[in-house]
């Protein structure tokens, strides 16, 4: 008995030695943005070291490189049973449990993850990259504090979209901001790949979209309002097929959606200058130099517009696997086709009442063609004047209320109001200390009390909102930082507004957690407005 009792002093003395006391007292202190749905400290941490591997169990299969990738270590992949001093990933077979949900128990002698989707371990790995040191120097060994969370997304549509027409930034500029969403555990990259000023996708039955249309001859230097001063510079940019394929599969690999945007019937000068046969009057014109809405637009009274379209949206769909593509339908204007024979004959033949009409003709006839191949089209909230295509998802641009007709209506809603949702306005009142950007203010607490869904809509509605993003319209960012510094830290903040229950939500904590983020953003070489 006495001898025993010695044995077991002196075991609880060495595990009293061995115990790792938690390196924090406040869950906050860690910095987790999007703020985990529930986090509990415990006793004691967990050291990870060179030895820790990372354990496989029934059917699991996350994408552990990313992070092996990140920390700068090559532990072992296993698929042992000894989950002891190790990272044990378990799969759930629960019905119960939202897809992407994902648990995390952190103990003194092993990390527990579990989930029922490959997303889950995957946010679940970000969750644990943000709780490595910032700069991830390879060292001996980590401590992680014991910690038990339980965290899901509240909203399906977590994003961002880039206007890559306005200008145009390089592949690997487009693998980082998809990266960076990844970071952020956002789902949705929207790439603005058509506009006036460009045209950005290779598109191999139109040579010319990419020998013309992806190149303008200079650019304005002011804004629109001012006397123009173009500066003389030929500018241009666009990405092959083979890009295309990397960024969508690199983004995969992320859980991240790639949704394309093909505008039409507006913001089309840049394809019209190319083949200016499918505009009404067939007038030769050149690609935008300024910024705003031309009035040249697809003819939609000439059936080889659709041909083109379609044939574009055949390369398009085979590059792009997302159940949605954007076809704009944005800011498109009338003038052009209130006085061409060939679209007055349509609204004749089609018993239309007007051109708003027309343009619904226009939507709803390449929505036709985009369901018969298994695709659900989204669109500007334009798209509900002259009435809904059928099947639409309406992206609510003009404040919140097309969202709110659409949801109404039974259509699914994606909520981007310009305010707080368009990251090109400023981020101070004091614009002189600024950037040069298009005007507007949305700081970091605006975007981030945000609510995607609408106090008047009313409850039997909300399920129609399947979330939001942040728009980023490039007229006045000619690099890839400037992009960054208006993205960040407004995408992390919206990060929050997407994935965290609005009851948990609260700026003054997120603020302090972001001080520690920021830290994470400069190891990520992100050039991020630093005096929100
Ligand atoms: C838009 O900002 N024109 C959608
Ligand atoms: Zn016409």
């Amino acid at each position: 008995m006495r001898i025993l009792s010695i044995i077991l002093l002196a075991l609880s003395l060495w595990s009293c030695t061995k115990t790792i006391e938690n390196p924090i007292t406040n869950v906050d202190d860690l910095g987790l943005i999007p703020k985990p749905q529930s986090v509990i400290l415990e006793k004691g941490a967990f050291e990870f070291s060179k030895t820790t591997k990372f354990v496989f169990k029934n059917e699991a299969h996350p994408n552990i490189q990313v992070l092996v990738d990140e920390i700068g270590m090559s532990n072992e992949l296993s698929t042992e049973d000894n989950s002891e001093g190790n990272i044990e990933f378990i799969t759930l077979d629960t019905d119960s449990l939202h897809s992407s949900a994902y648990f995390i128990d952190i103990a003194p002698n092993k990390i527990s993850i579990k989930s029922k989707s490959n997303e889950g371990f995957f946010y679940a790995l970000q969750t644990l990259r943000q709780m490595w040191p910032d700069t991830l120097l390879v060292s001996e060994s980590y401590i992680l504090p014991a910690i038990k969370i339980y965290d899901y997304p509240t909203f399906e549509w977590r994003g961002s979209h880039l206007d890559v027409g306005r200008h145009f930034y390089d592949k690997d500029f487009i693998l980082k901001y998809i990266d960076l969403l990844a970071k952020h555990k956002m789902n949705t990259f929207h790439w603005h790949l058509t506009e006036d000023q460009g045209w950005r996708i290779e598109i191999k039955k139109y040579p010319k979209l990419t020998q013309i249309s992806s190149q303008r001859k200079e650019t304005i230097v002011k804004k629109n309002f001012d006397p123009y001063i173009g500066d003389g510079k030929p500018y241009g940019g666009f990405y092959t097929q083979e890009d295309i394929k990397e960024v969508v599969a690199y983004a995969q690999e992320r859980f991240i959606t790639v949704v394309p945007e093909i505008e039409m019937p507006g913001h089309s000068l840049a394809a019209l200058a190319a083949y200016p046969e499918l505009s009404c009057n067939g007038k030769e014109l050149e690609v935008g130099t300024y910024w705003g809405v031309y009035e040249d637009v697809y003819c939609a009274g000439n059936d080889s517009v659709f041909t083109f379209l379609e044939n574009v949206m055949d390369e398009v769909m085979e590059l792009f696997p997302s159940k949605y593509i954007h076809i704009g339908g944005d800011e498109s204007p009338k003038a052009r086709w209130k006085v061409c024979d060939k679209c007055q004959a349509r609204i004749k033949e089609e018993g239309l009442k007007d051109e708003h009409e027309l343009q619904s003709y226009f939507i709803t006839r390449m929505e036709k063609y985009l369901v018969s191949k298994g695709r659900n089209i989204i669109g500007w909230d334009e798209i509900l004047e002259g009435g809904l295509a059928p099947q639409a998802t309406v992206m609510s641009w003009r404040g919140e209320a097309g969202g709110i007709e659409a949801a109404k209506q039974h259509h699914n809603v994606i909520m981007s109001p310009n305010s707080p949702c368009y990251f090109d306005h400023y981020q101070s009142e004091d614009i002189d200390s600024e950037p040069f950007a298009i005007g507007g203010f949305t700081n970091l607490e605006a975007v981030y009390n945000y609510n995607p869904i609408p106090k008047e809509l009313p409850e039997e509605f909300h399920k129609y909102i399947l979330g939001s993003q942040a728009n980023v319209w490039t007229e006045y960012m000619p690099t890839s930082n400037q992009v960054e510094y208006m993205a960040y830290p407004r995408l992390c903040a919206l990060s929050e507004v997407v994935w965290t229950a609005d009851k948990d939500r609260d700026f003054e904590n997120f603020e302090f957690r972001l001080e520690r983020h920021k830290a994470r953003l400069k190891t990520w070489k992100v050039t991020f407005r630093n005096n929100n």
